[in-house]
């Protein structure tokens, strides 16, 4: 029947789906809860003023005794977990990172002080020696000094695993990418009766240019002279997606409870995969540098901040991350 409307027959239309804030809210496929989300925070000594972080807006390094009532507030927002990452102070720095083993070095505080002022708030530590070593090196470098020796590591994260979880770590989180740690790390938690402190494993950690800014939150770029500080012995090469799904196997095999893809935004593809071939819990980091540059781009007046910041999270539980670890976590409070 001719007539004077002119319409393409088209019998999927999909923009029928689009037409009102209703309709796009109820044909949404992922939502961002901050029950998804993990907050990283940065601890220094002491009771006095946070210290701002320049690369990383709105971040603070927290002293210890504040560090509670920030805590307090994240878990009453919603947000179920935090990171903790010590920053030292560089007097403290050796070639073998010995403050690592100190019964009482600052994480340790840090997390007895959380779990006792919030029980249910889950504490995640970092397992990797960049905290304490002067040259900034996840581990001990060789007679040489010329690679990170990874056995002899494993021994000391070993040792670091058991003495986070003694102080109340619901995760520890090995973060160095040696090889077999978390196998070793599972067996010396089981062996001193920790068999119920879990394992976020850093499986698939790239060697990636956007971990700078937290090398200055953290000071292991001053120790190492360099932001850039080459990790390349240890971290994946950006470049590879097979030995990523390796790594995660293996972490997997291993006794890992959770599997982490760090960076986030540039590796969803290593996420996706990641969520296809297992069945256990994936984390995505969404580091420092992935946080810096929508801060920057946003101070520039180039992105807008929110948008862009909601957008960069909801690619990456698209992408199959179960829960992520970001700096814009504190944003989501409810
Ligand atoms: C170190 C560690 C790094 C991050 C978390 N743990 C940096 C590194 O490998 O040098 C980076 C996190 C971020 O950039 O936000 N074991």
């Amino acid at each position: 029947m001719p007539s004077d409307i002119f319409s393409l027959n088209l019998p999927r239309r999909m923009r029928r789906l689009r037409g009102s804030d209703a309709m796009r809210r109820l044909v949404r496929e992922t939502e961002v809860r901050p029950g998804d989300l993990i907050q990283p925070l940065f601890v220094i000594e002491g009771d006095g003023k946070p210290e701002a972080i320049e690369s990383m807006p709105g971040q603070q390094r927290i002293p210890l005794g504040k560090l509670a009532d920030v805590c307090k507030k994240l878990y009453d927002g919603g947000i179920p977990a935090v990171a903790l990452f010590p920053k030292l102070d560089p007097s403290l720095k050796t070639p073998e990172g010995a403050e690592a083993l100190n019964e009482d070095t600052l994480v340790l505080r840090a997390v007895r002080a959380v779990k006792r002022a919030c029980p249910g708030l889950l504490v995640i530590t970092d397992v990797a020696l960049d905290p304490y070593t002067s040259h900034g090196h996840d581990g001990l470098l060789n007679e040489r000094g010329t690679d990170v020796e990874n056995d002899r590591t494993v021994t000391v994260l070993q040792k670091m695993a058991v003495l986070n979880a003694q102080a109340g770590a619901d995760f520890v989180a090995p973060s160095d990418m040696m090889d077999g740690r978390v196998g070793a790390i599972r067996e010396a938690l089981d062996q001193s009766g920790l068999t119920e402190t879990s394992i976020m494993a850093y499986s698939a950690k790239f060697a990636s240019a956007y971990y700078g800014p937290f090398r200055e939150a953290v000071g292991s770029a001053q120790a190492a002279g360099t932001k850039l500080l080459g990790k390349d012995t240890y971290q994946l090469d950006p470049a590879n997606r097979r030995q990523a799904a390796l790594e995660t196997a293996l972490d997997e095999e291993e006794g890992a409870d959770v599997l982490m893809v760090k960076p986030a935004g540039p590796y969803l593809d290593i996420i996706r995969e990641l969520r296809d071939s297992t069945e256990l819990p994936v984390a995505a980091y969404q580091v420092s540098g992935e946080y810096a540059q929508i801060h920057a781009a946003a101070r520039l007046g180039w992105l807008d901040l929110e948008r862009t910041r909601d957008e960069s999270l909801l690619a990456i539980k698209r992408a199959g991350a179960d829960m992520i670890l970001t700096y814009f976590a504190q944003d989501f409070l409810t």
